[in-house]
């Protein structure tokens, strides 16, 4: 491995000619330019919102905090478990930053609620390489070139897209049943005004904040939301394979293997879906952000599914309710990140699978020997896509790698997914720890 000292590798960092990390710094920038802008944006509704209600002192809404002051505040309210209805539950219990910001079990969905026994029913997906998510969009185009090709339904947090920003996501596990189940925002705020954290949000927001519930309430989302794009935390950009991209590691001949396996539209195709190479400049963010259905197995240990007439539609429901009526969006799901994928213990929305190994197989074999992955049903008869009814089976992508039908060869041999996987470990945040300081 090759393991250059902080200091070299400093001064390669600042060489004026790789392209690639000045572009990407420029992104950067401009992420950081419009966070700021949305600050602005803020501070102007905290200001409006204190001139509706006249009776309010000027000095609750005095102070629009400074991004530092926000990211330390969300931070702090990120790890607060007082802040919900059992006393034990922070956001970090399911994203634990040692664990690319995901659950840190092997759980297929984790447990929450009052008494911490209610099971959730989706997998809990890494926070980093969200912060340029665009907001759900069913009709999606590239802005760059002229490219006017509709990539359809695209984007949104969540594995079915329903919320538009981390602000607004940040509401749903405060208030979730099997998650921090609050009964309202005003429970929230309750617990916020006692919480280790109430002093830092005054500070932060005015000494009467926590009187006005709105921008009590906002603030709280805000904070979160800013702590979340946090570069160090969220998107550092410390993998080998970022090291690789900016010359400064050479990858192994296996895991240059597995990468070209992954990129061949003929064999993985990987990134076809999970973009590796650097676009316009910008590091690769591991996804297009697309929703796609790939027919993953239904799981059994997820309790919900104990209903054999419940199902996860993803996109068209239950948990998302606005595009119910769309048969042609029932099985998609949002295509995750696969940096730090290998710091997972399960994999795809329901958690199914549990190595990557399975995922590969899977990925190589699904329609080839459909018996590896699906149920048998009642006449014994294995029934592919066991977890989408028989009328959204069109909706499955059958792309490469999934071009195949049974008896044909498998898209790559066992010993070609040990190589892609390979290249996926290349993909863990950390290889150069030391990296993340020159953002
Ligand atoms: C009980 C476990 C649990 C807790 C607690 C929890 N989350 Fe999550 N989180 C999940 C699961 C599961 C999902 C995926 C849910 C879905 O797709 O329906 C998720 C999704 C997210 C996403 C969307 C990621 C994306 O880009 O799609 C964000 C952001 C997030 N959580 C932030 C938070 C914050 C902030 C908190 C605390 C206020 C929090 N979570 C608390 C389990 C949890
Ligand atoms: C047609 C688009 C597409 C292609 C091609 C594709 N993926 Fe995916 N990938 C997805 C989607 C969509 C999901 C989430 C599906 C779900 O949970 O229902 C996913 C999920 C994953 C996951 C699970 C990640 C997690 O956080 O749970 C891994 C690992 C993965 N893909 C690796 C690969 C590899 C390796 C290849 C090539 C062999 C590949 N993908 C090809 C779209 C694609």
């Amino acid at each position: 491995m090759l393991k250059p000292s902080a200091n070299r590798f400093v001064k390669v960092l600042r060489l004026p000619t790789d392209q690639s990390i000045r572009f990407g710094m420029a992104k950067r920038a401009v992420l950081i330019v419009s966070r700021l802008f949305r600050f602005g944006v803020f501070a102007i509704a905290l200001a409006a919102c204190h001139q509706a209600g006249s009776e309010r002192p000027p000095a609750a809404l005095a102070r629009s905090p400074s991004a530092a002051v926000l990211t330390a505040l969300g931070r702090q309210l990120f790890f607060d478990s007082t802040l919900s209805a059992s006393g034990r539950m922070s956001c970090a219990t399911c994203h634990d930053p040692s664990r690319a910001w995901a659950q840190s079990n092997g759980l297929p969905a984790q447990l929450g609620g009052i008494a911490g026994n209610s099971a959730g029913i989706r997998a809990v997906p890494t926070l980093t390489y969200a912060q340029d998510t665009p907001p759900f969009t069913e009709h999606y185009f590239e802005n760059d070139g002229d490219d006017s090709e509709d990539l359809g339904p695209t984007g949104g947090r969540m594995w079915d897209g329903r919320a538009a920003s981390a602000r607004e996501q940040a509401a749903f596990p405060l208030l979730s049943a099997f998650e921090m189940a609050n009964v309202s925002r005003a429970s929230v705020l309750a617990k916020l005004r006692t919480s280790p954290a109430a002093d830092a949000f005054r500070a932060a927001f005015g000494a009467r904040v926590l009187d006005d519930s709105v921008v009590a309430w906002s603030g709280l989302l805000s904070a979160l939301e800013v702590f979340q794009q946090s570069p160090d935390d969220f998107y550092p950009y410390s993998s080998k394979y970022d090291a690789y991209l900016r010359g400064q590691a050479t990858l192994s001949e296996r895991e240059l293997r597995g990468l070209a396996l992954f990129n061949d539209p003929a064999k993985g195709n990987c990134a076809s879906c999970h973009p590796s190479a650097i676009i316009s400049g910008a590091l690769p963010q591991f996804t297009d952000r697309g929703l796609i259905a790939l027919g993953v197995p239904r799981n059994t240990l997820i309790s919900a599914n104990d209903d054999s007439t419940y199902v996860d539609l993803g996109l068209c429901g239950p948990l998302r309710t606005d595009l119910s009526d769309h048969p042609e969006y029932c099985g998609l799901f949002k295509t995750p990140t696969l940096r730090n994928v290998a710091t997972r213990q399960v994999f795809f929305h329901n958690g199914v699978f549990t190595t990557l190994e399975q995922v590969l197989r899977f990925y190589g074999q699904r329609d080839v020997d459909p018996e590896q992955f699906y149920s048998a049903g009642i006449l014994g008869v294995t029934m592919s896509y066991d977890d989408l009814p028989a009328a959204y089976h069109a909706n499955v992508n059958i792309e490469p790698p999934f071009d195949r039908r049974p008896g044909q060869p498998p898209a790559f041999s066992d010993a070609e997914a040990d190589d892609i996987i390979a290249f996926l470990r290349t993909l863990n945040d950390g290889y150069h720890r030391d990296s993340t300081s020159q953002h």
